[in-house]
């Protein structure tokens, strides 16, 4: 039985006919051995020779190790291994970070990076409202979003939710959302929920302040349309979705829904099972391209090195990168900094991030000793005094609420 190589080292392939991919590998074997082992495993091999593999199939379908350096491997996947129209995002995954991170061979094993090629691209839509969009409900051309996420995750009747995001819209913010544990649980029915904050939202539009608040909507793939709807019908102006723990299947079926005229914010709870190890699992930046493919309007991406989930401020850059970039066929995405973040840390985030980002702070508003709404005031002061370039200490000194913020919390 004869053995085909996957070696392709040095030869020049047409990379807009592959899905391209990075990893990082850990293994006792030669690297090229490894390199072998995943490539195999991922298209036309298995663990030894077969005799149903001949030379037309290999050619056709085999993966091509492209590159090897020190421990990073660079696979080629031939566009014809995907089933783009009936298989998706799911397929898709299953090949380019499917079994590979189970080969016993390989103590540890990263996805890094992925490219597509332009035939894949197209048949994805990318966001329909996207960071532009976002801000054009919102009236907000050019600050950075502001928002918060209403605490506690859990617990709160749907008058109060209704009245924290009140509060919060009345200290300027111009975002809130629900936390990703909550529904549709009894103490906070997701209709009730949902009629309650478009009244306030509709008070503050009133009152001549536009803001959103993403309801989540995350549950099983045959409800979450018909969910998306519904909640829509009650007043809506956002929906939230969590990408891991729903899959980008429902990211996508929400963001094509033709019935659905909202944006959809993207949560990544659960993605530290994966991301966090950095010589095992996926980086979030295949996550973030992946979630621009399939329509997420704004992603949560890491707070660049500020917040309470350390992450890695080099990947949280990447990210970053990877909603906002022009080179791409869809819209850009709204990079959402959240998780731990206070007023006297924006202006460190910021000055990495630039303005077109959206902060987002839970406790670092609904802890602020004056309550919600001058906790909205103290993380909008420090929104505001970044924008215009003034110190935020400096305008602490005429905005109280942001100096009660900054002593209670302090600067970072
Ligand atoms: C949260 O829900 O607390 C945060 O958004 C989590 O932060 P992460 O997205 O960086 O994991
Ligand atoms: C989120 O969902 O992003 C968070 O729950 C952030 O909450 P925090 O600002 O209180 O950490
Ligand atoms: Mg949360």
């Amino acid at each position: 039985m004869r053995s085909y190589s996957y070696m392709h080292l040095g030869e020049d392939i047409d990379r807009d006919a592959h899905v391209i991919c990075r990893y990082r590998v850990t293994t006792d074997l030669p690297i090229e051995k490894a390199a072998e082992a995943l490539a195999a495993e991922q298209s036309t091999g298995t663990w030894t020779g077969i005799s149903t593999l001949d030379e037309r199939i290999f050619a056709e379908y085999g993966a091509k190790i492209i590159g090897i350096e020190g421990d990073n491997v660079v696979l080629a996947f031939p566009e014809e291994d995907f089933s783009i129209e009936v298989g998706g995002i799911p397929q898709i995954l299953s090949v380019i970070a499917g079994n590979l991170f189970g080969l016993e061979s390989l103590r540890g094993v990263r996805l890094e990076d992925v490219e597509f090629p332009s035939g894949i691209r197209k048949k994805y839509k990318g966001p329909k409202f996207g960071a532009d969009g976002l801000r054009k409900i919102l009236n907000r051309p050019e600050k950075p979003l502001v928002g918060t996420i209403v605490k506690p995750k859990i617990g709160l009747s749907p008058k109060d939710t209704a009245r924290y995001v009140y509060e919060a819209g009345s200290g300027g913010l111009t975002n809130s959302k629900d936390d990703e544990t909550l529904v549709d649980q009894a103490f906070c029915p997701i209709e009730d929920r949902t009629k309650a904050v478009a009244e306030s939202l509709d008070r503050l539009s009133e009152e001549g302040h536009e803001m959103v608040h993403a309801v989540n909507v995350s549950t099983n793939g045959d409800r979450i349309v018909q969910l998306a709807e519904d909640v829509q019908s009650w007043g809506a102006r956002q929906i939230m979705v969590d990408v891991i723990t729903c899959g980008f299947a429902a990211v996508q079926a929400l963001s094509e829904d033709p019935k659905i005229k909202i944006p959809v914010h993207v949560h990544r709870t659960m993605h530290g099972a994966f991301t966090k190890d950095p010589l095992h699992g996926i980086s979030m930046l295949p996550v973030t391209k992946l979630v621009r493919m399939c329509g997420g309007d704004a992603l949560h991406i890491g707070t660049l090195g500020a917040g309470k989930m350390a992450g890695n401020v080099k990947g949280d850059h990447e990210n970053l990168d990877a909603c906002l970039t022009k080179d791409s066929p869809y819209r850009t995405v709204m990079p959402v900094c959240s998780g731990g973040v206070y007023p006297g840390m924006v202006a460190r985030m910021v000055r990495t991030s630039g303005f077109n980002v959206q902060i987002q702070a839970g406790g670092g508003v609904a802890g602020h000793p004056g309550g919600v709404r001058k906790g909205a005031m103290g993380m909008s002061q420090a929104v505001d005094a970044v924008f215009e370039g003034i110190d935020v200490k400096v305008y602490a000194e005429t905005h109280p609420e942001l100096k009660e913020a900054l002593d209670t919390w302090g600067f970072k």
